[in-house]
């Protein structure tokens, strides 16, 4: 659905993310025709540019990031005319009326800020944009992940940015929310009786997320030094993920009915306790090998530094403390420099509780329900089946399959083509609510108090493997195995 025509003002708009995303996410929607070419794209960051300079940024961005088949020299140039630039000091006085007077000349449009910068600046920038009398009924605040780097500092952004706006104008952005086999995970389990039926401890053995990146650290060391793996990804995205497979049934689709449920489970979380850090965490950091068939360098090479304790590989044993869940464990991994860039869910249901077939002959495997967010994205149901043929009763697992691509045969948006329009139309379903991104701070918080604690340097793994053998070993002493599929 079209939405009507808005002012978005970029704070960050020099750095990687607007570059990579944002501008590509935009120019998408414009080229459907989503947007009205009367809205206003307004770049700002602390660099000295004129609007032309930060065009040309711009469109070298475009021509990097965006299928050339999507790209069309005349509406690039349409495009591009919606964007203008502004120096602003986030910390200082300079830009802030000039910001707000290019605002005031529409006081009539939406208003998104999106604040793509670090995020000790989420609460100085809201509060400059209130001062200067930027803010009114019609603004809506974007803010990235991170929230913070621990229950504290996410509180205290929560109540700079709240001082200024009520929760409803505020958009904890989560990316993945916006992908199209996230929000697939809705309907699947609530559109589909079959499933949700089974949907328990009494059928299922356990569950694996797995969140791979062939990826390093690129040129994000300085941000990704002070996060590591388990503040990038497991915090959010992962937890995320976790949420929409454990939680109830929401009684509607309502922004607040759904993340309702969600909290429910990020509070039903087993706390890991620092002392408890070695049986259900592994750490792990790249060290040199070969990705994708080529050789490259070791995470400490990318940072430029000697030493660092940061995690790039993390893998976690984890329990939701509830009648649907207790003793499924949930198992999750995640890093940069592994074999293939692959997200995927396994439902891993419980073995037959009887075997009529003779046990030398036939290796009875579990049926595995498998959710491919990316790439190549689908679902695969794996039975086990007779083998054709005259000589006896052979058993083979094999998958019912639905291949998004086949079934669809169109284009995925990227997910930040819908988030951001869900910014303009002010809807906050697919966004992360206060409570939510404090109660999963408060989870993580005990793992990081433990490993600080133990000051034990990550395990490191070649580059090009599925990280440290301890997370092999992790899952394999509760008699299971991480499970690779298609
Ligand atoms: C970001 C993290 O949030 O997600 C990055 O900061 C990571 O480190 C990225 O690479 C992964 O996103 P995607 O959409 O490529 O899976």
């Amino acid at each position: 659905l079209p939405v009507a025509s808005f002012d978005g003002v970029v704070f960050g708009a020099t750095g990687d993310l607007t570059m990579r995303k944002l501008l590509p996410a935009l120019y998408h929607r414009f080229r459907d025709r989503q947007f009205p070419a009367s809205s206003r794209i307004i770049a700002a960051a602390r660099t000295e540019l004129d609007s032309d300079a930060f065009r040309s940024r711009a469109e070298a961005a475009l021509r990097q990031h965006v299928d050339p088949a999507s790209l069309d020299g005349e509406l690039l140039q349409d495009f591009l005319g919606l964007v203008q630039y502004q120096t602003v000091d986030a910390l200082g006085p300079q830009g802030w009326p000039e910001l707000v007077a290019t605002l005031r000349e529409r006081p009539d449009q939406v208003q998104a800020f999106y604040l793509a910068t670090s995020p000790d600046l989420y609460g100085p920038i809201c509060h400059r944009l209130a001062e200067h009398g930027g803010l009114n009924a019609l603004s809506r605040v974007v803010l990235e992940k991170p929230i913070g780097r621990d229950l504290a500092s996410a509180r205290a952004i929560n109540n700079a940015v709240g001082e200024v706006l009520p929760e409803r104008q505020i958009f904890r952005i989560d990316h993945y929310l916006g992908k199209e086999t996230v929000q697939n995970l809705m309907a699947l389990r609530f559109a589909n009786p079959i499933f949700e039926r089974l949907w328990h401890a009494d059928i299922i053995d356990h569950v694996q997320i797995t969140v791979a990146e062939t990826v390093g650290v690129e040129g994000r060391g300085g941000y990704y030094d002070r996060s590591g793996a388990l503040r990038d990804m497991v915090q959010n995205h992962m937890l995320q993920l976790l949420c929409l497979l454990a939680m109830e049934s929401p009684i509607s689709l309502d922004t607040d009915a759904v993340r309702d449920e969600k909290l429910k489970v990020l509070r039903a979380l087993q706390r890991v306790e620092p002392h408890e850090v070695n049986a259900c965490t592994v750490r792990g950091q790249y060290a040199a090998g070969v990705a994708e068939g080529r050789p490259v360098a070791s995470y400490l090479t990318d940072l430029g530094a000697p030493e660092s304790l940061t995690e790039t590989f993390v893998a976690l044993k984890m329990q939701v403390n509830s009648w649907r869940w207790a003793g499924v464990p949930f198992y999750l991994r995640t890093g940069k420099r592994l074999p293939r860039k692959m997200s995927e869910i396994v439902v891993q249901f419980r073995t037959p509780p009887f075997s009529i077939f003779p046990r030398d002959q036939h290796d009875l495997q579990p049926n595995r329900l498998l959710i491919r967010l990316q790439p190549a994205e689908g679902m695969r149901l794996e039975m086990m089946t007779k083998e054709p043929g005259p000589g006896g009763l052979h058993l083979r697992p094999t998958g019912l399959d639905i291949s998004f691509e086949k079934a669809f045969g169109q284009r995925y948006p990227d997910a930040y083509e819908r988030l951001l329009m869900d910014v303009v139309r002010g809807n906050t379903t697919l966004f992360m609510r206060r409570d939510e991104v404090e109660a999963a701070w408060n989870w993580v918080e005990p793992i990081l108090q433990g490993w600080s604690e133990r000051r034990d340097a990550p395990r490191p793994y070649l580059a090009g493997s599925w990280g440290p053998t301890a997370a092999i070993a992790m899952i394999e002493r509760d008699g299971r195995t991480w499970y690779e599929s298609f």
